[in-house]
């Protein structure tokens, strides 16, 4: 049984036009004009439980829109969504129990108060039992390394402390599944590792299903296995990450250390040339040629060294983005 299952989910903003100008301000009150924009266009998949799915897309995408939908903030112009057998945007009390969804830009702390004490409203509108709650607080705080920032005024928290008691918050209630949208933004290198480490660490202790945005790269090759990849409204890549990378790269990467110098010309014809030095280069390589090519280099030249590797993810990314 999918934990998520989503078919045709399509969503239409629908914004009220404005036009400039004191004259078309009043008109505008008897006649108002309306521009529609599909956000999310018919879009289909399913989750099963424990996953951990990655979510690209360039800004405006319409990620944050479908995490909305499955949480049950927004509702869908058509098609349908079951998280965890409910209707999201039904919004059932158990299945708010049941799921959380953590926005990397906006918060639910509140920010005069210590988060412990935020913790603590939770506490009541989850119902969590006394020992639970306090096991759990101790355990998450302990765990992402903030347990002496619990009683400090949230405002006072840096952005790193901030987004790891948000996702403590989030996690006592011990959610079945979770929406991650971007908790590593703005974060320094330091902060995003510690929290990618948890996020991957409580995805396998709690068989937890995550759906996790990030335009960090680092983020989605360390935890996401599969990753979908939406563009303009629809989902144009569900998949393995490393079937991603077979599909739309073309071209791998072959470097080669020479023990003598070799001239750019007399490599020239093997593959394009993205880095030369007189004995070393690196070549980007049709992946069908790229066995001979290296036997090739192999005859031809005095060779010290020879890797072959994939084209980086995040350039293969870029080149998908870039397309259109
Ligand atoms: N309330 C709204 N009314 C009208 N248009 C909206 C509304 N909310 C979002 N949009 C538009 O819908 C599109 C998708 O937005 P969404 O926030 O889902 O993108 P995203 O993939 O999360 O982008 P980002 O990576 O920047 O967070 C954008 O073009 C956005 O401007
Ligand atoms: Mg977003």
């Amino acid at each position: 049984m999918d934990t998520i299952n989503v078919q045709n989910l399509t969503k239409i903003y629908r914004s009220h036009v404005r036009q400039e100008g004191l004259k078309n301000s009043i008109r505008s009150l008897f006649h108002r004009e309306y521009k529609e924009y599909i956000a999310v266009n018919n879009v289909s998949f399913s989750i099963a439980e424990g996953e951990l799915v990655g979510m690209l897309g360039a800004n405006g995408a319409g990620k944050t829109t479908i995490l909305k939908m499955l949480s049950g903030l927004l509702t869908p112009t058509s098609g349908t969504a079951t998280v965890m057998n409910y209707i999201p945007w039904q919004r059932k009390n158990d299945f708010r129990k049941n799921f959380l969804i953590v926005m990397g830009q906006r918060n639910q702390l509140w920010w005069d108060l210590p988060a412990a004490d935020s913790f603590l409203l939770n506490k009541e509108i989850y119902g969590i039992p006394q020992d639970m709650f306090l096991k759990r607080r101790d355990m998450l705080a302990e765990r992402l390394d903030v347990a002496d920032k619990l009683h400090v005024q949230v405002r006072r928290l840096s952005l790193g402390e901030r987004m790891k008691c948000e996702l403590i918050a989030a996690l006592l209630h011990s959610p079945k599944v979770i929406f991650l949208d971007e908790p590593t933004i703005g974060l320094d290198v330091v902060a995003q590792h510690a929290l990618r480490e948890f996020i991957a660490d409580f995805n396998k202790e709690s068989a937890t299903t995550i759906i996790l945005t990030s335009h960090y790269m680092d983020d989605i090759e360390r935890l996401c296995k599969r990753v979908m990849i939406i563009d303009n409204g629809k989902l144009m890549f569900d998949g393995a990450l490393s079937s991603l990378v077979e599909q739309f790269a073309a071209e791998k990467m072959l470097t080669i250390k020479f023990t003598e110098k070799v001239e750019r010309h007399e490599l020239e014809a093997m593959g394009i040339i993205t880095d030369y030095a007189a004995e070393q280069a690196s070549l980007r390589i049709p992946r069908a040629k790229i066995a001979a090519v290296a036997g090739e280099c192999l005859g031809r030249f005095q060779v010290a060294d020879i890797t072959i590797e994939e084209v980086p993810i995040e350039d293969i990314i870029r080149q998908i983005f870039s397309r259109e």
